[in-house]
């Protein structure tokens, strides 16, 4: 079979990794990929989002299924494309993968299916905003409706805040399109976790928990970032809490897609915060997780490819997924800069040393290849990540490691899964 993975991070890399271990795989094409995805697969010059060329080559090449890692495209409508010239893909349509794309679609279904979320308002007049933000008090997370990289939720502790959080997305429109629309929601206090199912809109199968590390430093401070580590499994979400969040979360959001006629093929990602033993839903995204793909898939037992396929096919009650008792960690390392500007370009050094362990992998997000040698070209440049026997094993494995690599203004957290080992 041959696959096209659409991407070129972190997510992307962990995809093809586990994906090439099937018996079935003969060929991948990763679309971008990057230097280190061009080891495994081949890596095309497309744009993840170059919808066209993708299906063009998909078509000519005779991809059998094709897997889409980032939201762009798929809110974009890349499924509805290539499923109108009947080619096999993972992944939901524009209008499931709307559940990421608006916030206000994803609020107001959470709404009407009693799912529990952060009570909220929407506004699109910049007064009626403010005029609720001094009505309701800090604090309070404004979020902008559309897509903004990461950066359109802002959790703010006073009204002034919130005041110049309403002013930067609704007046400067430092989002475009994005901030047409923007919800004012509670701020809950609690500990987040990830959720992750595969579903094909009638079987539902979940994968391992995890969480990820938001922002830049240590202990929870600086701003957000696309995530700078993540371990699986969770211990906040305990046996019975799972059940929870099937029966409370995921089970009503099917049923209600079911019912808005909403076809859903893919990963569908509930980014939780657990409060006094409850989940509430702060976002849905319509993807796995980056970096928590990392953790999850190195603790995935089953084939990769069979699940996706099947899925894809709308026959996922045929697949049973199984997954290592080890725990995992991924811990990024990250550009000098990063969530801000970041230079490029810098050598990476020390790969070699930590090549061809069982336990280890190093996904790479954001390299290339200069001279032979890998240089960083994003933000977040690799992902450094263990299995153990438990978290602080597993913990131990990916930060001895990441002391034989160095690229110039390498920077990373040094507290990744500390709250799960404290737990
Ligand atoms: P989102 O993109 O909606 O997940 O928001 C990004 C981050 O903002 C989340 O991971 C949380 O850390 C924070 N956040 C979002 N909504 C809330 C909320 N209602 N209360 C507290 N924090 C929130
Ligand atoms: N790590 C958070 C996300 O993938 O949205």
């Amino acid at each position: 079979m041959r696959v096209l993975v659409v991407g070129g991070g972190g997510r992307e890399h962990a995809l093809v990794w586990k994906l090439s271990q099937s018996s079935r795989v003969d060929k991948i094409f990763c679309a971008p990929g990057n230097a280190g995805i061009s080891e495994t697969a081949e890596c095309l010059d497309i744009n993840a989002d170059d919808t066209d060329a993708l299906l063009n080559f998909a078509k000519y090449e005779g991809i059998d299924l094709t897997v889409v890692g980032p939201e762009v495209p798929l809110t974009a409508g890349i499924v509805d494309a290539f499923k109108k010239e009947n080619r096999r893909i993972f992944g939901p349509d524009k209008s499931g993968a709307q559940l990421e794309g608006s916030k206000v679609f994803a609020k107001d279904f959470m709404r009407t299916y009693g799912i529990p979320t952060a009570e909220y308002k929407t506004f699109t007049a910049y007064l009626h905003a403010e005029e609720y933000v001094r009505l309701k008090g800090a604090p309070l997370v404004i979020k902008a409706d559309g897509l903004a990289a990461g950066k359109g939720v802002i959790v703010t502790e006073s009204v002034e805040e919130a005041i110049d959080a309403l002013k930067l997305i609704m007046r400067e429109k430092a989002f475009g399109s994005a901030g047409d629309r923007v919800i004012v929601e509670q701020c809950l206090r609690g500990e987040e976790a990830s959720f992750m199912v595969l579903t094909d809109g009638k079987t539902v199968l979940p994968l391992v928990t995890s969480q990820d590390h938001k922002t830049v430093f240590d202990n929870d401070k600086g701003p957000n970032t696309g995530g700078m580590g993540a371990y699986s499994p969770a211990p906040v979400i305990t046996k019975g809490l799972e059940k929870d969040i099937m029966k409370s979360i995921i089970r009503p959001l099917i049923k209600g897609l079911k019912k808005e006629k909403i076809q859903y093929w893919g990963v569908i990602y509930a980014g939780l915060m657990i409060c006094g033993g409850k989940p509430y839903v702060l976002e849905f995204n319509c993807r796995f997780g980056d970096p928590e793909a990392q953790p999850v898939l190195m603790r995935l037992k089953s084939d990769l490819f069979d699940a996706l396929k099947a899925a894809a096919d709308g026959r996922l009650n045929d697949v049973k997924l199984s997954w290592r008792k080890d725990t995992s960690v991924c811990v990024v390392l990250a550009s000098k800069g990063y969530p801000g500007s970041y230079e490029k370009g810098k050598t990476i050094n020390g790969l070699d040393s930590v090549k061809g362990r069982d336990n280890l992998m190093v996904f790479h997000a954001g390299t290339d290849m200069y001279n032979g040698g890998f240089v960083t070209s994003g933000g977040r440049v690799l992902g450094v990540t263990a299995l153990g026997k438990d978290t602080r094993d597993a913990k131990t494995t990916a930060y001895e490691a990441i002391r034989k690599i160095h690229f110039e203004g390498m920077h990373y957290r040094k507290d990744i899964a500390d709250k799960a080992i404290k737990r």
